[in-house]
C-alpha cells in the first residue's frame, strides 16, 4: 500500500519534471506588446520586438521561491543602441524583491552592455556591470540565476559572474521568503541606454528582434502558500547531508570562485562596491563581507 503510494508521488513528481523542461506555451504568456511577441519552433523558442510604438514581454505562469532558471538568449543584432533586453525575476509590490539582467544594446561593432543588479525589500542599486566575452548576437548563450537561501548567482554559459551572499546575520536584507515571476523584455531606453543616452535607436532598422529559447526553471514552484520544490531538490539539511551537489546548496566552489575573480577582473566595468563618488559615507555593507 504504502509502496504504491510513493511511486505514485515519485511517477507525478516525473510529470512536473518534465513540464519544467520549458515550453513557452506552457510555462509563458506574453504580457504586453501583443503580437511583438511570439512563440516559435513548437514552444521552444520566443522571440520578443521593438517598433517605434511599443516594445513586448513575457512572463512566467508560475511564481517561484527560489530554483535554478535558465534562459538561452540572442540579443538585436547590428544596431541595437537605445535597445534593452532583459531577463529577470520579481515579486510584486513596493517592498519587491528583484534579480536582474539588462542588455543594453550599441551601435554596430561596439560591444554590448551586461548589467546586473539584485533589489532586496525594494531597495536595488546595488549594480554591476560587465563586457561580454563573445558577441551576444551571433548565437545563443545559456544565463542563469541561481536563487537559493543562501546565495544568488548570476551565471553566463555556466561561468559565474557574480554572487550576491546571505548576510541576514549582518542586517543586509536577502530575497528569501517573496516569491517571484521570471520576466523578460526587448524596449526603448535610449533616453540613458546607449553611451548615456547620446545615442538614439535608429528605427529605421526596426522591427528590433531579441530571441529567447530553452527556458529551463528547475526550480520550487509557489502555490497556495507553499513550495512544491522538483524531486530531489536538497531542501532539508538530512536530505542534504547524504549528498552533494544540486542547486539547492550550491556555492562556488574555489574553482568557481577563481573563475567568477578573473571575469570580474577583466570584464567588470562598473561595480557599486567600488563607487566612492557615489557613496562618500562608505560602501553598502554587503560590499566589505565576503
Ligand atoms: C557602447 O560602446 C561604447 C564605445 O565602445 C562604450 O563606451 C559603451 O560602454 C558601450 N555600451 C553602452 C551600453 O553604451
Amino acid at each position: 500500500m504504502r509502496t504504491v503510494a510513493v511511486i505514485g508521488i515519485v511517477a507525478m513528481a516525473c510529470l512536473v519534471a518534465v513540464a519544467q523542461g520549458g515550453n513557452f506555451f506552457q510555462d509563458a504568456e506574453i504580457s504586453w506588446g501583443q503580437d511583438r511577441g511570439k512563440i516559435v519552433d513548437g514552444g521552444r523558442g520566443l522571440d520578443l520586438t521593438l517598433d517605434r510604438s511599443s516594445g513586448s514581454g513575457f512572463q512566467s505562469k508560475n511564481e517561484y521561491l527560489f530554483g535554478k532558471i535558465d534562459m538561452q538568449i540572442k540579443l538585436v543584432p547590428g544596431n541595437s543602441a537605445g535597445t534593452v533586453t532583459t531577463f529577470y525575476l520579481s515579486s510584486q509590490g513596493s517592498t519587491h524583491d528583484e534579480i536582474d539582467f539588462e542588455f543594453l544594446g550599441n551601435v554596430t561593432g561596439e560591444p554590448y552592455t551586461l548589467h546586473t543588479n539584485v533589489f532586496t525589500q525594494g531597495q536595488g542599486q546595488r549594480e554591476q556591470q560587465f563586457r561580454l566575452w563573445f558577441d551576444p548576437t551571433q548565437s545563443f548563450h545559456t544565463y542563469s540565476i541561481i536563487w537559493n537561501p543562501q546565495h544568488v548567482i548570476f551565471a553566463v554559459d555556466g561561468t559565474p559572474i557574480r554572487d550576491f551572499k546571505n548576510h541576514e546575520a549582518r542586517g543586509v536584507a536577502f530575497p528569501k521568503s517573496q516569491p517571484m515571476r521570471v520576466y523578460a523584455s526587448l524596449w526603448n531606453a535610449d533616453d540613458w541606454a546607449t553611451q548615456g543616452g547620446r545615442v538614439k535607436a535608429d528605427w529605421s532598422k526596426a522591427p528590433f528582434v531579441a530571441s529567447f529559447r530553452n527556458y529551463n526553471a528547475d526550480a520550487c514552484v509557489w502555490s497556495n502558500g507553499a513550495r512544491r520544490c522538483p524531486v530531489g531538490t536538497m531542501e532539508t539539511a538530512a536530505a542534504a547531508a547524504g549528498r552533494s551537489g544540486g542547486w539547492w546548496n550550491q556555492e562556488l566552489s574555489d574553482m568557481s570562485y577563481r573563475r567568477m575573480r578573473w571575469v570580474q577582473r577583466k570584464f567588470m566595468i562598473y561595480n557599486y562596491c567600488t563607487d566612492l563618488k557615489r557613496y562618500p559615507q562608505g560602501v553598502p555593507a554587503e560590499c566589505k563581507l565576503r
